[in-house]
């Protein structure tokens, strides 16, 4: 049931150009409409919210931390991302304008099931995105929009996770489209984007070879670091927790502009940082600074693998390994350059010879508080 291969997880990283294209499939009209049929919070009510709230755990916080980045440059509301583990622990504003998203793949994760719980008892609505039919946040929560990436069953969390990005996506839009910030033209377009970022994500994974060779010879480190900016910073955790969960290594993730900030002090010679690089497109200043960082730290004996765009030449001096992804809208990275980092994560682990489907002191569904 492996489908021919060693482990679950490659298979279902091998799978993600179709959970993600399944998640898109008839979301969208010819007329450029979202109908999102599951979703069934009357319009009335979405163009009433004030405020969107994301509730998840792991991975599924890496998804909700992008998907503020979306929510809020599409439809102007304000978005809060939090871990489903602090929220009703801190006595959250909610209310009845108050969408709020609880993001699980499994549908069963206790924090996030007490959070949405907590939000209902507080009068907003909540919203599942679910990777699980009629699993019980589902069932609990006033609407759903289901991914569509079929079982996943490796602990450490691939395809799920990239069809959680495409449910967030699609929630932004509709919002968008519902309060009247996009075009029907722009979420045509923007829907597009998407379907076309399933064939980059076949694309890079025709491309993994050097990446796992690279990780390879990194098997008997001890630390790994990752950096992003922007969507790239949730990508960067993303990276990091993998590794975390799979490789047993001390990995950790750091916005690249908190550098300065304490993190650059960790570097020293010879330690890999994984940097996660924007878009140059349109002079974009993040690229600029980025390349700054992985200047500064390489100057100080950091080995760089740097995930950059195809085109982007002003890396190439920087970097000790460029990992090449395919051109995206700059909100819409994070579906390609997740990638590497899960099949660098996952061919890390086999050298060190751990049980890539089942990591030690893990279960795939957490329900337990
Ligand atoms: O089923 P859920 O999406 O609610 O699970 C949340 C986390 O437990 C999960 O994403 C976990 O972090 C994964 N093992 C990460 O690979």
């Amino acid at each position: 049931e492996k489908g021919g291969y060693d482990y679950f997880m490659l298979k279902e990283i091998a799978e993600q150009p179709k959970a993600v294209a399944d998640t898109l499939l008839g979301r969208v009209d010819d007329a450029g409409r979202l109908s999102l049929d599951e979703l069934r919070i009357p319009p009335e009510e979405v163009r009433e919210v004030d405020k969107v709230v994301i509730v998840a755990c792991g991975t599924a916080f890496h998804a909700g931390m992008i998907a503020k980045y979306a929510v809020e440059h599409w439809t102007r509301v304000p978005c809060e991302v939090e871990l489903a583990s602090e929220f009703r622990y801190r006595d959250p504003i909610l209310g009845p304008r108050a969408l709020v998203i609880a993001v699980s793949q499994s549908g069963e994760t206790m924090d996030t099931l007490m959070a949405l719980r907590h939000a209902r008892e507080q009068g907003s609505k909540v919203l599942a995105i679910c990777n699980t039919n009629g699993a019980t946040i589902p069932r609990e929560s006033d609407a759903v929009l289901y991914t569509h990436a079929g079982p996943e069953v490796a602990v450490a969390s691939t395809k799920a996770f990239l069809t959680q990005l495409v449910a967030c996506y699609l929630v932004a839009l509709y919002l968008g489209q519902v309060r009247g910030t996009r075009s029907s033209d722009d979420i045509r377009e923007q829907v597009r984007e998407l379907s076309r970022s399933a064939d980059g994500v076949e694309r890079v994974l025709s491309t993994m070879e050097p990446v796992r060779e690279l990780a390879r010879s990194l098997a008997s480190h001890d630390t790994v670091l990752f950096l992003g900016r922007h969507v790239g910073y949730p990508v960067a955790l993303e990276g990091a927790l993998k590794l975390k969960e799979l490789a047993y290594m001390h990995a950790e993730g750091f916005a690249a502009g908190e550098l300065k900030h304490g993190p650059i002090a960790l570097i020293e010679e010879g330690v890999p940082v994984v940097v996660v690089v924007p878009s140059p497109r349109g002079g974009s200043v993040l690229h600029d600074k980025i390349v700054s960082n992985i200047q500064e730290i390489r100057a100080r004996g950091a080995r760089t693998v740097v995930v950059a765009e195809e085109g982007d030449e002003a890396v190439v001096p920087y970097a000790d390994h460029l990992i090449r992804v395919p051109v995206t809208p700059p909100l819409l990275q994070p579906l390609v350059a997740t990638v590497p980092l899960q099949v660098f994560a996952c061919e890390l682990a086999t050298a060190r010879g751990n049980e890539v489907d089942q990591p030690r002191n893990l279960a795939k569904s957490v329900t337990v508080e």
